[in-house]
């Protein structure tokens, strides 16, 4: 039986349908303007209505455990090829850090590309998007180079990794990030002083605008771009230390 991460299937969050977020904006703070369509709180309390508003933000905020599985699909490779992608900034022997890999996509790859000598660590909010992931990885051979860390939803717990981390890898990820300042805050104080952040965001959620705000919030945390990069579907840049 083909295994489910396996079977082609349209990955929908590429193809720019809902990954479970509801905003396209780069800062997701306010959970109220996530459900404007909805119908007016007629015949219900008005904390009832902002009760329930908060709810399916918060619950639609996360891309889902299901999405995971259509991000991993092969067929992805076909417009985001990941070796071409990540092979000009990762070598042989580097830290790296995968921000929400959910289960993987660039994880294996990243893993390929530092070898042995290498490690890929990978935080995420969501575990079962990083069981699945290490049970992707034991099986291609790459789990002894991978670490999996559950994080925060406002923070990614990197603490001990202060100035050890080569580069960074933040795709899809900072829209659905609560707190920016704080993300690339924490993003750049692992940072070594040469390292890089490939930064990307899916066009299909996110806005050119929304993106450059998330680039000047990114800014003001020590992390300016020195590169725009094309990726298909994506808007992305590669950051370095102010
Ligand atoms: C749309 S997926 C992108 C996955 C992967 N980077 C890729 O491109 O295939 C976003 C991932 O970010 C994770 N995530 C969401 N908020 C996060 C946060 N505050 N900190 C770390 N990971 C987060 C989600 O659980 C999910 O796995």
């Amino acid at each position: 039986m083909v295994p489910v991460q396996d079977m082609v299937v349209p990955p929908a969050f590429l193809l720019g349908v809902g990954a479970g977020t509801t905003s396209n904006k780069a800062m997701n703070t306010d959970p109220t303007r996530a459900n404007l369509a909805l119908p007016p709180c007629v015949g219900y309390g008005r904390r009832w209505c902002r009760m329930r508003r908060m709810a399916r933000a918060q619950h639609h905020r996360v891309c889902p455990v299901w999405v995971g599985y259509l991000l991993a699909s092969p067929i992805r490779t076909l417009f985001q090829d990941p070796q071409k992608i990540l092979a000009p900034y990762v070598s042989s022997g580097m830290r790296v850090l995968d921000v929400g890999p959910a289960m993987g996509f660039f994880t294996l790859p990243l893993a390929r590309l530092v070898g042995p000598p290498g490690r890929v660590i990978c935080v995420d909010v969501q575990e079962k998007m990083l069981s699945a992931l290490m049970r992707r990885a034991r099986r291609a051979n790459l789990a002894d180079r991978i670490e999996a860390r559950v994080c925060d939803a406002d923070s990614l717990r990197v603490t001990g990794l202060a100035l050890t981390i080569d580069f960074v890898l933040a795709f899809a990820v900072v829209h659905e990030v609560g707190n920016a300042t704080r993300f690339f805050g924490e993003i750049q104080s692992v940072l070594t002083p040469r390292g890089r952040v490939l930064f990307a965001e899916p066009r299909g959620h996110v806005s050119e605008r929304a993106f450059q705000e998330s680039l000047a919030v990114a800014k003001q945390n020590g992390l300016h771009k020195t590169e725009s990069l094309k990726i298909a579907r994506s808007h992305a840049a590669i950051l370095e230390r102010a």
